[in-house]
């Protein structure tokens, strides 16, 4: 067997990360072993993102960094992930890049790895997948805590909303063997891990059935508590709810088990219903609305974040206002906020003008993000004076004499370390706080 070392650099969402882990476990079997920087690899690999196009600007300078590696010693480059299955050939001819390989493709790796060996021409397969979930492999987890990691629980996505380049670099939705999932979580808690984050891009439309019984059937709900059943003190996490999918059950199951985390992400993406049916989402802002009223019903602790795009095609002024009035409405705990960002081959790329200019999405962008401080920062303030659970994930960045954790409902704590460690559960009183963080001690 090989020794080679590899360098695995990851852009783009938490589905991305969980997949360079899946990479590294197939290619560990061929002897390769993970370092720590691209000027120690023979292999280093680039998984990609589409979703704006900065993210693709970013991986292409990285490129031109690889081939100045290359120029000095021998090493592979290989581009993984939905830029490599967006524009593959591009790709395949910039001078750095030996091997591109897209999202349902990483099992045939090491034969892409030996074909280019032996034929020395470079290798492309970005062939989507019905039915690959790399369920039967054990990721090699590369997060640096050892308490929070990642699961997959389905891939590819459905959904078509007219802007988004996701189902078309990630295919079609699949859902992963419950039982699968549920080994490996309680692989995880075994290797003293205390959170499981389910990952999917919908997952309130996870449905897997037995293909042996196809009477049997598990739906997200149904996954979540059995997950939630592994062991009392493993967290369960999970993202991205979808406002027309998310289902009451989801509800009662977060309200039954302690330990499913009180908090879900539930991207709005526009307050105008115009915006919305352009964007093919399925739901209008009453029901939207509805759904939050429903979770505060059925668990009043939980923490709501969102996402939200700024200047979508033909986005008027009275359109970008009725967003702000739907955050000031909902009042989110937390947002991910981005400027439109035009896809091509996407529904909105071939039928919609991109019509707001730069300079007014940015505009419309800032104020979205200073709405949203505002709101987070008093959000944030409602919580001094209480107490909460936190799970410690490590030392605090800015200061090594403190901890820093997350509650249930997902925020991020600091606090004085009192000699505890990641992977404890302490009681935290908030005593300050910024819009970002909340500050307080041991109780
Ligand atoms: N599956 C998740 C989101 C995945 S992408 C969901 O449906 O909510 C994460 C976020 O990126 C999206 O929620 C959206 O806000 C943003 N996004 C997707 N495509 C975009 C585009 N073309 N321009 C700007 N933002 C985009
Ligand atoms: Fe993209 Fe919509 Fe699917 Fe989310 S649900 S990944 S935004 S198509
Ligand atoms: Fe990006 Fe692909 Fe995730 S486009 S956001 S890495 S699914």
């Amino acid at each position: 067997m090989v020794n080679k070392r590899v360098f695995i650099e990851t852009y783009g969402c938490q589905m991305n990360v969980y997949d360079s882990e899946v990479v590294l476990s197939i290619l560990g079997k061929e002897g390769f072993t993970p370092c720590g920087g691209i000027e120690e690899a023979d292999l280093i690999l680039v998984n990609t993102c589409s979703i704006r196009e900065n993210a693709e600007q970013r991986v292409w300078g990285r490129l031109d960094r690889f081939l100045q590696e290359k120029k000095k010693r021998k090493v592979t480059v290989g581009v993984l992930g939905c830029m490599a299955e967006r524009i593959r050939q591009e790709l395949l001819s910039h001078p750095a890049v030996d091997i591109v390989a897209g999202p349902d493709t990483y099992r045939r790796l090491p034969e892409l790895l030996r074909r280019l060996g032996a034929e020395g021409q470079k290798q492309i397969d970005t062939a989507l997948s019905l039915k690959e979930t790399y369920a039967d492999i054990e990721p090699v987890r590369t997060d640096k805590n050892g308490v929070t990691s990642f699961i997959s629980i389905m891939r590819g996505c459905n959904n078509m909303c007219t802007y988004c380049i996701v189902p078309y670099v990630r295919g079609g939705e699949r859902s992963r063997d419950p039982r699968s999932i549920v080994k490996e979580a309680e692989k995880m808690y075994a290797d003293g891990y205390r959170e499981v984050n389910l990952l999917g891009q919908n997952v309130d439309s996870y449905l897997w059935k037995n293909p042996e019984n196809p009477t049997e059937s598990v739906n997200f709900a149904q996954l979540i508590e059995l997950v939630a059943l592994v062991a009392p003190d493993l967290r369960v996490r999970f993202s991205t709810s979808h406002p027309k999918d998310m289902s009451n059950g989801v509800l009662y199951s977060m309200a039954m088990y302690p330990n499913i985390c009180t908090h879900i992400h539930l991207p709005v993406q526009s307050g105008s219903d115009r915006m919305l049916e352009k964007m093919n989402r399925k739901y209008t802002t009453a029901a939207y609305l509805e759904r939050i009223a429903k979770i505060h019903e059925v668990v009043p602790e939980a923490a709501v974040t969102t996402d939200i795009i700024a200047g979508f095609c033909s986005e008027t002024e009275e359109d970008h206002q009725a967003t702000l009035e739907l955050m000031r409405q909902v009042r989110f705990d937390s947002a991910f906020m981005f400027q439109y960002s035009q896809r091509p081959g996407t529904k909105a790329a071939r039928h919609f003008a991109d019509d707001v200019p730069p300079e007014v999405k940015t505009r419309r962008l800032n104020e979205i993000i200073e709405l949203q401080s505002a709101i987070s920062l008093e959000r944030n303030h409602e919580c001094i004076g209480q107490t909460y659970e936190v799970l410690i994930e490590g030392t605090s960045k800015r200061d090594s004499g403190s901890l820093f954790g997350r509650t249930s409902s997902n925020k991020v704590c600091v606090f004085p370390a009192l000699g505890h460690r990641p992977g404890e559960y302490v009681n935290i009183k908030v005593e300050s706080c910024t819009s970002a963080t909340l500050l307080g001690n041991i109780v």
